[in-house]
């Protein structure tokens, strides 16, 4: 379980920390460039940090349509911290958050392999939803 691991919304992170979090996670190149500090703090409606001491062990992106709809993007956990609930319990966090702003529905999209994440471990209800790739 995660009762070690301290999450907060709207955490302090920096864009090291995100980057590495990110390329580690979809197996990319480490982008330096990526202000995720800026972005967040400008266009998100919060997101979550999950901390192991100091190491940042988790994130979640949470934006919205100013509304009730909140989405989830970009959801990481490190790899060595994997299995330990972090991932459910960011999900958890980012749902209270969305609802305290006002927020009636959390959306989120994935590929087949992560089924049994998001509907089995997280209680997302499948949907319909849809892509176009620009
Ligand atoms: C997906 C991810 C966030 C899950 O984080 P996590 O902290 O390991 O998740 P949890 O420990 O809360 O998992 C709870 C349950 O969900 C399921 N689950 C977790 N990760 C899964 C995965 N990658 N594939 C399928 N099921 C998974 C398992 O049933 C798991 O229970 P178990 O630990 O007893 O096996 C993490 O694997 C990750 O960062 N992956 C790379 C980035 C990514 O693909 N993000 C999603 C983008 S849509």
């Amino acid at each position: 379980m995660s009762a070690d691991i301290r999450f907060a919304w709207r955490g302090a992170f920096t864009n090291p920390e995100v980057n590495a979090l990110h390329a580690e996670a979809f197996d990319t190149a480490v982008f330096d460039d990526w202000d995720w500090e800026a972005q967040v703090q400008r266009h998100s409606l919060g997101w979550v940090t999950a901390r192991d001491g100091t190491e940042l062990a988790g994130f979640v992106n949470v934006i919205s349509d100013g509304s009730v709809h909140a989405w989830i993007q970009d959801i990481i956990v490190a790899a060595d911290h994997r299995h330990r609930a972090i991932g459910t319990t960011l999900v958890r966090c980012a749902t209270d958050g969305a609802r305290d702003a006002g927020c009636r529905f959390l959306h989120v999209d994935f590929d087949d392999d992560l089924r049994d994440f998001y509907f089995g471990a997280c209680g997302f209800t499948p949907t319909n939803a849809g892509l176009i790739e620009l």
